[in-house]
This record gives C-alpha cells, sequence and structure tokens, in this order.
C-alpha cells in the first residue's frame, strides 16, 4: 500500500483545527498525530508532502452542480471531464450533479443518461441527485428503488412551467414518498406561474434586457414558494432542503420554519453572497452573463445570507455551476431576457471565494469547512467518507495555501466557459495540491490528474436526520 504524508499543516475540519500531521494509506486516512509529537516522528511514507505555513483541509463538495445540462436550448458548456477538473483546481473533490428524469420517461433511464455522461471521465468523485420532473405513480414507486441504490435526493420544481415544473399536488405526492422512504425532497422554491405572467407584461412593454430577468423574478414570488414548499413539507411529514435561495424575505421563511424545529435546509450559492443585480445592469449584453433562477438580488440581500450562514439557518454553499457561454449561447437571448439560458459558472470558484470571506470577516475557518465540506457531505449521505480528515475517510485532501494571490479571470480558469462571473476579482487562497483518495489531481498548481479517476459514489440517507 502506497503512504503518503502530509507535515506540517494546520489541520482544518469543521470541528477542530490543529497542526498535525496526516497519514494516507491505500487512499483513505490512517491517522492524524499533533506535529512533532513521537508518533509523527516516526512515520515513514513514500511520498511527503511539506505543508508548513499551508492549511490541510477536506476536498470541497459541491452538492449542486449541472454538467452538460440540456436546459433553455441548448446545453450547459462543462461536460463531466472538464467540469471535474475544473472542480479540482478549485479545491473541490466531489460532486453531486442532477441527473434529469424527461416528461414521460422513467427516473431509471434518466439516471442511466447521466452515467453515461459522467462515467469514466470524472476527475474526481461524483454522485447524483435525481430532478423528477413527471410525478406519478411507476415514478412515485421507482423514488423507493434509487434511494435504496443510493440517489437518496430529488429535486422538484416550483418554477419553470412546461419544463420541470410541478404543481402543489405533485410535489406533496413526492414529499409524501420522501417521508416514508428516507429520501430528501430539494425544492427550486419561485412562483412560476406568477414569473411567467410577469415576463409576459414585461416582454409586451418592451423590457426586453438582462436585467428584466431580476425583476420579474420577484423576491416575494420565492419568499412566497419557499414558504409553501415549508407548509407542503410539514404536512407530509418530509424534511425539506431549499436549493439556492437568494432572498431575505425567503431566509426569513427558513428561519421561522427551523425556530419552530421544523426539518428544513436551505442553501445558498456564491454569486449570491458576492454578485447583485448591479451586475445584471451591467450595458449592453453583459448582463446576460449574471442571468440565472433563483436572480441576484440587490447587494441589500447579501447581509441576510451570510448572517443565515453564520447562525446555521443557511447549512450550505454549493455552486449550481450550469455554465453558458456568453457567445452563442448567453446570446440566444438577445432581445427577449426570457430566454437567455438560466446559469452560472463557478465549480471552480466556490472554496476560494469562500477562504476571500473568512479573510473578510463573513466566516470563521471552521464554518468555511462546515458549509463548503462537512455539511453538504452530511447532508447528502456521504460523511465521513466525504467532508472531513478523520481515520477511515477518503484521503480526499487540500493542502491550501491560504496567502497566495490570484486574479479570477476566464483568461486563466479551467471551465469550460469564456467569461468569469468574477472577472477581475482579487482573492486570497489557493489550492496548492488535491488529493483524490490519496491520489495527487493537482500538484503543486499542475494538473496531474485523469478523466476516469473519479468514481461513482452511492449514498446514504440524510444525515441530520433521526
Ligand atoms: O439558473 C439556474 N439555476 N440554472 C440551473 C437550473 C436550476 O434551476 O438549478
Ligand atoms: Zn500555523
Ligand atoms: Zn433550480
Ligand atoms: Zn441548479
Amino acid at each position: 500500500m502506497t503512504r503518503t504524508l502530509i507535515r506540517g499543516g494546520l489541520v482544518i475540519t469543521a470541528a477542530d483545527e490543529v497542526h498535525a500531521d496526516v497519514l494516507i494509506e491505500g487512499g483513505r486516512i490512517a491517522a492524524l498525530a499533533a506535529r512533532e509529537s513521537d508518533t509523527a516522528a516516526g512515520w515513514t511514507a513514500d511520498t511527503v508532502i511539506d505543508a508548513t505555513d499551508r492549511y490541510v483541509i477536506p476536498g470541497g463538495v459541491d452538492a449542486h452542480t449541472h454538467m452538460e445540462m440540456p436546459f433553455g436550448g441548448t446545453v450547459a458548456s462543462d461536460t463531466f471531464e472538464t467540469g471535474t477538473r475544473a472542480a479540482a483546481w478549485g479545491g473541490t473533490t466531489t460532486i453531486v450533479d442532477f441527473a434529469i428524469q424527461q416528461m414521460g420517461g422513467s427516473l431509471r433511464a434518466g439516471l442511466d443518461a447521466w452515467h453515461a455522461k459522467a462515467d469514466a471521465r470524472c476527475a474526481i468523485d461524483y454522485a447524483f441527485h435525481m430532478i423528477v420532473a413527471d410525478v406519478n405513480e411507476p415514478v412515485l414507486k421507482e423514488m423507493d428503488i434509487l434511494v435504496e441504490e443510493g440517489v437518496t435526493s430529488f429535486k422538484l420544481f416550483m418554477a419553470y412551467p412546461g419544463v420541470f415544473y410541478s404543481d402543489d399536488g405533485r410535489i406533496l405526492r413526492a414529499m409524501q414518498r420522501a417521508s416514508a422512504n428516507g429520501g430528501l425532497i430539494m425544492t427550486h422554491a419561485e412562483n412560476g406561474i406568477a414569473i411567467d405572467v410577469l415576463v409576459q407584461q414585461a416582454l409586451a412593454a418592451g423590457k426586453t434586457d438582462p436585467r428584466y430577468h431580476g425583476e420579474v423574478r420577484h423576491a416575494l414570488l420565492e419568499a412566497e414558494a419557499t414558504h409553501r414548499a415549508i407548509q407542503l413539507a410539514r404536512v407530509a411529514g418530509a424534511p425539506l432542503y431549499v436549493v439556492h435561495v437568494s432572498a431575505q424575505q425567503a431566509v426569513a421563511e427558513l428561519i421561522t420554519a427551523r425556530d419552530q424545529g421544523l426539518p428544513v435546509f436551505g442553501e445558498t450559492c456564491p454569486q449570491y453572497l458576492f454578485l447583485s443585480t448591479d451586475n445584471l445592469a451591467e450595458p449592453g449584453f453583459e448582463g446576460s452573463k449574471y442571468v440565472c433562477s433563483t436572480p441576484l438580488r440587490p447587494r441589500e440581500h447579501q447581509a441576510a445570507l451570510w448572517q443565515g450562514l453564520r447562525t446555521d439557518d443557511l447549512q450550505v454553499v454549493s455552486t449550481d455551476h450550469c455554465p453558458f457561454c456568453f457567445t452563442g449561447q448567453k446570446d440566444i437571448g438577445v432581445g427577449d431576457f426570457s430566454k437567455i439560458p438560466n446559469g452560472l459558472p463557478g465549480v471552480e470558484n466556490r472554496m476560494d471565494l469562500l477562504h476571500q470571506a473568512v479573510l473578510d470577516g463573513h466566516l470563521t475557518r471552521r464554518r468555511w469547512i462546515e458549509i463548503a465540506c462537512a455539511t453538504p457531505a452530511r447532508m447528502f449521505g456521504l460523511y465521513p467518507r466525504k467532508g472531513t480528515l478523520a481515520p477511515g475517510a477518503d484521503a480526499d485532501v487540500v493542502v491550501y495555501d491560504p496567502h497566495a494571490e490570484q486574479v479570477l479571470s476566464a483568461q486563466t480558469h479551467h471551465m469550460n466557459v469564456d467569461y468569469s462571473a468574477y472577472e477581475g476579482r482579487r482573492i486570497t487562497g489557493r489550492a496548492q495540491t488535491v488529493l483524490s483518495r490519496g491520489v495527487p489531481v493537482i500538484q503543486d498548481g499542475a494538473y496531474v490528474g485523469r478523466a476516469g479517476h473519479g468514481q461513482y459514489v452511492p449514498r446514504g440517507t440524510c444525515q441530520f436526520l433521526g
């Protein structure tokens, strides 16, 4: 068995910060021991990585990505190969992507299609959620089987009528099923029916620019849908995970529910923490680069998101990585904002942006690891194999240089998309070496990984429930 030793770093997990050496054996963490302890001094290894003045952290777990997803008349521009490579560059070692059930199709067919895209192509480990587009009796039965097999979470859409939209009755039925089989329902909480009325009215009034995307997708229509999803989950006796929360009024709904002791969880994304409607209003067609749903909000909303992350009313930051090129994809919506493919790139930037948030005083270092690694792993049944550094865990380890300076740019990023949503932003901190199950993927700032190294990981059920 190959042995790797990471010496001299500050090991940070959600629970602790300790100066410790980490011994890796056969792809797993074998042991940790205090720096300069007799135990650590006695260790030998085939490879020794010097982590002096560096952090040693668990690889990031990005629980919300859409690699090569067909959407808005085009396909998200990162494949599983390019997207997972970019993720590794950014210190992320596991993604949970969304397989999609086609209208009239089975969950199994959707899952098979996503395996066909991902298997043998990923640089890092991957798992799947299932987008349920068409709730019916056979599909409800299939949910039970998927939970058994390790696809334990299901996204239902209250937005996008005619595409992924489910009405309240269908959502309730899926929640009842999840309540019985241990699955976790995830909702895209926006009132899509009302939004579509506002979209048509805006277009009829000649409001076609990207910024109107933000105006018609009103914060109150996110809050309303969040409230409704919570009540439906409560009636069904099911836990609920609300994806990509952006509105402060939606955060308030989550706080109310959690104060009542309900098993309700919330995720936000870097774009809502760092970007705003100011970006959507950039001149020309630049605003299209920032079109995603839920939409970017006015700056005032950001304080509620940061506070929610600190108070644990929001538990996870994932990227909702869904890249579309500015040229040839976003421009489908020139003259009609409703045709701009929805989604932002970010899988490579999440760990670094959140490290910057530590430096800016929004988060502690341990909370950074908690919201980016440990909690997503627990939420989606991957812990402690993923999300922490403990004996027995997969050796998904990042040696992180907290002093490295970088400028985010499309010129230097590794995502297969022709722009960066964070172009020109200065960040302190960067992954220096990234191991996936003990195997180097990034080594001293160079990619040494391999498409196909990444393995599919069947998941357990949510570990925040009884
Ligand atoms: O704009 C977004 N979020 N695109 C990806 C699909 C979704 O709703 O998550
Ligand atoms: Zn130190
Ligand atoms: Zn969504
Ligand atoms: Zn998404």
